[in-house]
């Protein structure tokens, strides 16, 4: 069958894109992770490489297949993401946060593995605040970078879900975010999402609900 070649509306731009989710190493043997499979951070990348734009793909413990066609740096952790993410910020036209990064991280991380005859019956694990990557990005742009946030949110209720996207783009200081829904059976690993996007004055600029390539190319619509 003939595919029609989407239209190359992003030629020439670099896209930096995040995807999956960290894991915050406890010993040498476990970590603290998240339920991000990647699928909608993968999805974008895919659109915009497909759209003409030179991706970069920062990539946390993905569990779909590496997309090809775009430069891949793979990270573990919220610090070596904040690490990556800050080396090439600098030269992105557009950058998208759609990873999950996991708030807190272990303390300390064990030399050995955690032995439970040295615990006993409850183990209590000091947890210390990861950077704000997102926001550290924002307050670092470069002039015309354009920056995309996501916020995966539990909350039900339609009006009180858009108030929460409302005051994230605020503390953040990105100029789109993209809000969806996340549950238990909802958001995570599925193939479908349904999302709507705000601009940084919390205007909805987008609403999208399908596939995750088509809610992929309903975001970079609005990028482009
Ligand atoms: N994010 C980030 N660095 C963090 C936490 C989140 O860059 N330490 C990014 C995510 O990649 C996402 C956006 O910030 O693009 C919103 O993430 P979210 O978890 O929804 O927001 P938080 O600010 O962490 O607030 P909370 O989890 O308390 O709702
Ligand atoms: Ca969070």
């Amino acid at each position: 069958t003939y595919v029609e070649k989407p239209a190359q509306d992003l030629a020439g731009r670099r896209v930096l894109i995040s995807a999956g989710g960290t894991r915050e190493p406890l010993d040498p043997v476990r970590f603290l992770g998240n339920r991000s499979s990647g699928k909608q951070g993968v999805a974008l990348a895919e659109a915009a490489r497909d759209r003409g734009a030179s991706v970069t793909l920062v990539a946390a413990n993905l569990e779909v297949a590496e997309p090809t066609g775009v430069s891949l740096t793979r990270v573990g952790s919220a610090l070596e993401l904040n690490q990556a993410m800050r080396e090439a910020a600098g030269e992105a036209d557009v950058i998208i946060m759609a990873a999950a990064v996991a708030d807190y991280r272990p303390h300390s991380v064990r030399e050995g593995k955690i032995k439970k005859q040295d615990v006993g019956d409850t183990l209590s694990l000091e947890l210390v605040k990861n950077p704000d990557i997102l926001a550290g990005l924002a307050q670092h742009r470069t002039p015309g970078q354009v920056i995309v946030g996501f916020a995966a949110e539990t909350e039900a209720d339609a009006d009180r879900l858009l108030a929460l996207g409302r005051d994230k783009i605020e503390r953040k200081g990105c100029d789109f975010l993209v809000v969806n829904r996340v549950g238990w059976t909802q958001g995570f690993a599925t193939d479908g999402n349904t999302i709507l996007m705000l601009d940084h004055l919390g205007v909805i600029v987008q609403e999208a609900s399908g596939s995750k390539i088509s809610v992929a190319n309903c975001i970079l619509d609005v990028i482009a």
